[in-house]
């Protein structure tokens, strides 16, 4: 039996991938993997634990153990709801800083498989396309400028009434982008295959319609 289709969307720290990721899963129904978030649940599990970030055997067999679910929105780590928690900056970058580890990665991957259900899959992430969802039926790779990135970063905060410095948010994010980018295991790249999308002049809708006609021009 063929297994249902993957749109595989990879990119840096605030490209918007979570986004326009999650239109295009609703206008196909497709579901939706925000795979970001598993790695934030395991940071802010690590943070609970007290675990050293640099543990990665440690924290490998936390990742293992964590009982992690998304039901109507929510997202639940031990039967807590921990949905805009896992958001903060701080989170974010200790994110970061456990996802270099090999065993953090190989105790999440049977969850991200398990996202794959009929009638498809859209995925957004860093390895999604390279190690993932390697058959995935398009690839994108979802970017805009770091100025941009802070920039939209900057909005969102603004808008939710959190105080935020442009300058602070632009080094945080090269910050990730650095290390999400240079480690070992499963570095953000642009996949063989992938399509690069340059968001930082496009509205959502834009970069949304795009995927969504590279999606039928694969499958036409
Ligand atoms: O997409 P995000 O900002 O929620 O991801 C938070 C961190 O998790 C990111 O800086 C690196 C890590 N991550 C990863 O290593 N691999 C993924 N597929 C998704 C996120």
């Amino acid at each position: 039996m063929n297994s249902p289709p993957v749109i595989a969307i990879d990119g840096p720290t605030a490209s918007g991938k979570g986004t326009v990721a999650s239109l295009v899963a609703e206008k196909l129904g497709f579901h939706y993997l925000d795979s970001g978030a598993l790695y934030r649940l395991v940071a802010l599990g690590s943070q609970k634990a007290s675990i050293d970030p640099t543990n990665g055997a440690e924290l490998g067999l936390l990742a293992q153990k964590l009982v992690i679910s998304f039901k109507n929105g929510q997202i639940l780590l031990n039967s807590e709801d921990v949905t805009e928690v896992i958001r903060t900056e701080s989170i974010g970058l200790c994110a970061s800083a456990i996802a270099v580890h090999p065993e953090v990665r190989q105790a999440l991957v049977g969850v991200q498989h398990g996202f794959r259900k009929a009638p498809g899959l859209v995925a957004d992430g860093r390895d999604m396309a390279s190690v993932i969802f390697p058959d995935a039926t398009l690839k994108v790779f979802l970017t805009a400028t770091a100025d941009a990135r802070a920039e939209r970063r900057y909005k969102q905060l603004i808008a939710k009434g959190i105080s935020a410095k442009l300058e602070d948010l632009l080094r945080d994010l090269q910050e990730r982008d650095a290390r999400d980018s240079s480690r070992g295991a499963a570095p953000l790249l642009v996949a063989d295959g992938a399509k690069v999308l340059e968001t930082s002049d496009l509205s959502i809708d834009q970069a949304v319609k795009t995927v969504l006609d590279w999606y039928q021009a694969k499958t036409a």
